[in-house]
């Protein structure tokens, strides 16, 4: 499977939900995550995020983050049309620290 990992944070491009094939992703406020049980591994996804924050599972950079895409996977909506991206996106991309920053 696919993770989103932490570059996603108030970036949230959006540009992965349009190329999933199979409508896995789920919305948080500044985050989407990837649900692991309908997740096909077809990685379409991961080369389209600008931030790049798709990672798969077996990529060390996933750790952390591969349980927090299941937890509010099953919590969040599902997202099946991208949005517009936050408009300071652009100033967020890249930066570290920012998991504390997750809002759920
Ligand atoms: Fe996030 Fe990248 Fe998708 S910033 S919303 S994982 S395109």
């Amino acid at each position: 499977t696919y993770v989103v990992t932490e570059n996603c944070i108030k970036c949230k491009y959006q540009d992965c939900v349009e190329v999933c094939p199979v409508d896995a992703f789920y919305e948080g406020e500044n985050f989407l995550v990837i649900n692991p049980d309908e997740c096909i591994d077809c990685g379409v996804c991961e080369p389209e995020c600008p931030a790049e924050a798709i990672f798969p599972d077996s990529d060390p950079k996933s750790a952390d983050w591969a349980n927090l895409n299941r937890e509010y996977a099953g919590q969040w909506p599902n997202i099946t049309k991208k949005g517009d991206a936050p408009a300071d996106a652009d100033e967020w991309k890249g930066k570290p620290g920012k998991a504390a920053l997750l809002s759920s």
